[in-house]
């Protein structure tokens, strides 16, 4: 197979007019098209439905419901668990290069569609162009990046040995059987389709379980995939509740590897379950686990200010805060306290609320239980600190009723404080005065959570003593702190925030296989 070297997808530029033009003529088309439509389960590469459905509703407008799944049942669970163990013998003998042909296939399809996908994930969980346009450009690289890394296992002997006179001896790369992928809804696309597409071109079979609130993109990409050719039970689609199907699926002795992307308290209780073993079931579960994060920037007195201003909006607020990697903490060192402090505020004031669909700078967190949950953190950080701006639920904007929050920064947070502590997942920010860059590198390292981190700062020291010091995952200097590249910055984080994975990056696929030394004595 002939491929050219991997190249992430450039995004798309909103300021220029022709782009917006396109984008919103996308969300027309979704409206006409896909408004309303309602995604089966497929199993075994037959799209079954069910007596419970479950919807998606707009959470810019709650009045509004994009569409809806079918909700799987214990059964449906059952029969894909079947369907994809009788799949696997089959698609395991596939050669890594036929596997990654459907990978480069549907990333073609997606490109093509690209807009199509935006406009769907501005209706079903609220981001605006440019968020949405970054996650499908991640989802497309996720294609195209494991389908090359699947290639580089191709063979007897992939894997470097030593030489032993009078034999041969090699390494073989084989997949693991069937496997569960358990994700969010931040990012409904790309997270989705690579926690299902790294796991299938290495051989594996996949029962891919989507987010509750978030089936409707899950379901459009899985079409693509089929209709690139995905073999029937080799991508199952099963979206349904997770303390039901998925809890059922972690469970069950036919499991053999879970990868989960989600919160820490999820997370934990699946490496629970997880590490049980039923009654029939021969080998230990392989539990992959991408959890939260309360993520953190430090500011110094040598920092180009502005730009550090730029950086901290930038990663506090895109798409609301919803992300693991979000900023949600900025510990400033008092000398520039003040200015930072003051210019973040100023500019987080200016940011656009309102729906996706218009473009806003920040839009409706995803449903009520996340509005009602950043409206908890509200009212505890009003005890804790001091408020600096926002501080209110209005739940609605503009006419439209939705899951509006308004964008919320706290100032001398404690360090202690909950507010410092416990992953909020929404626009709200806590700021922390450190007496110096130590101070501020103690302060960054003391929660229990290690993802994202970022340092602005013009003093090569500190910068190289963060690099060392600063337990996180995915360390940013002079920039945002979220927006990791597929390829580019492998993705996963340390102690709370996951089993470090690197997602998007060399070793990602290994988890996915299993290895066998063949010795021949000549
Ligand atoms: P969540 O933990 O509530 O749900 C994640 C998935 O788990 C959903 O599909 C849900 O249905 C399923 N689930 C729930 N209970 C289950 C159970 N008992 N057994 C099996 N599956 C179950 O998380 P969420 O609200 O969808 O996503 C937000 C969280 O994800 C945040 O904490 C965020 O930081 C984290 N996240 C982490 C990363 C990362 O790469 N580290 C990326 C994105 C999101
Ligand atoms: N990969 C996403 C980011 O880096 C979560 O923001």
């Amino acid at each position: 197979i002939k491929v050219e070297p991997y190249r992430p997808q450039a995004f798309i530029d909103f300021t220029v007019p022709a782009n917006v033009d396109a984008y919103q003529a996308a969300l027309t088309k979704v409206r006409a098209e896909l408004l309303g439509k309602h995604y089966p389960l497929i199993i075994n590469g037959e799209r079954v439905d069910t007596a419970e459905k479950l919807y998606s509703t707009n959470p810019c407008d709650t009045s509004e419901v994009i569409g809806s799944t079918a909700k799987a049942t214990i059964e449906d669970a059952q029969r894909a668990l079947d369907g994809a163990w009788a799949a696997w013998a089959d698609w395991k003998t596939w050669s890594m290069d036929a596997r990654a042909r459907i990978l480069l296939k549907a990333a073609a399809i997606l490109k093509r569609r690209r807009l199509e996908a935006c406009a769907l994930m501005t209706l079903e969980v609220g981001k605006n162009y440019a968020e949405a346009d970054v996650e499908v450009a991640e989802g497309i690289d996720f294609l195209e990046y494991y389908a090359r890394e699947a290639m580089k296992y191709s063979g007897f002997g992939a894997a470097e040995t030593t030489w032993f006179d009078g034999e041969e001896n090699g390494l073989m790369y084989l997949s693991l059987g069937v496997g569960v992928s358990i994700s969010p809804w931040n990012f409904p696309y790309a997270i989705f389709a690579g926690m299902f597409a790294a796991p299938i071109v290495a051989g594996n079979c996949v029962i891919a379980k989507p987010a509750e609130d978030s089936g409707m993109i899950a379901g459009f990409v899985v079409d693509i995939m089929l209709e690139a050719g995905m073999p029937a039970g080799v991508l199952q689609f099963l979206p349904g509740v997770g303390e039901e199907v998925g809890e059922y699926l972690v469970q069950s002795a036919q499991t053999r590897f879970v990868t989960f992307t989600g919160s820490r308290s999820v997370g934990l209780h699946i490496n629970e379950v997880a590490a049980k073993v039923p009654k029939g079931q021969k080998w230990l579960k392989r539990v992959i686990l991408e959890l939260g994060g309360k993520d953190a920037l430090i500011v110094d007195e040598t920092a180009d200010l502005p730009n550090a201003v730029t950086a901290a909006v930038q990663g506090a607020f895109g798409f609301n805060g919803q992300k693991c990697s979000a900023m949600s903490r900025l510990i400033v060192v008092d000398e520039v306290y003040e200015e930072v402090v003051g210019q973040f505020v100023e500019r987080t004031k200016a940011l656009s609320v309102g729906t996706g669909e218009a473009n806003c700078n920040v839009t409706a967190v995803v449903n009520q239980e996340s509005f009602d949950k950043v409206g908890k953190y509200q009212e505890i950080g009003k005890g804790e600190a001091k408020l600096l701006t926002g501080g209110e639920t209005p739940g609605e904007c503009g006419g439209k009723k939705g899951h509006y929050v308004q964008p919320t920064i706290f100032g001398d947070v404690p360090s202690d404080a909950r507010l410092a502590q416990e992953e909020i997942f929404g626009p709200v920010v806590a700021v922390f005065r450190a007496r110096d860059f130590k101070h501020a590198l103690e302060l960054a390292n003391s929660t229990e959570y290690g993802l994202t981190g970022g340092v602005c700062s013009r003093n090569r020291a500190r910068l190289e003593q963060a690099r060392n010091e600063f337990e996180v995952g995915n360390l940013y200097f002079n920039r945002k702190i979220t927006g990791a590249i597929v390829g580019v910055q492998p993705f996963g984080g340390y102690n709370m925030s996951g089993t470090d994975s690197k997602a998007g990056g060399p070793e990602y696929l290994g988890n996915f296989m299993q290895l066998k030394t063949v010795t021949e004595r000549f």
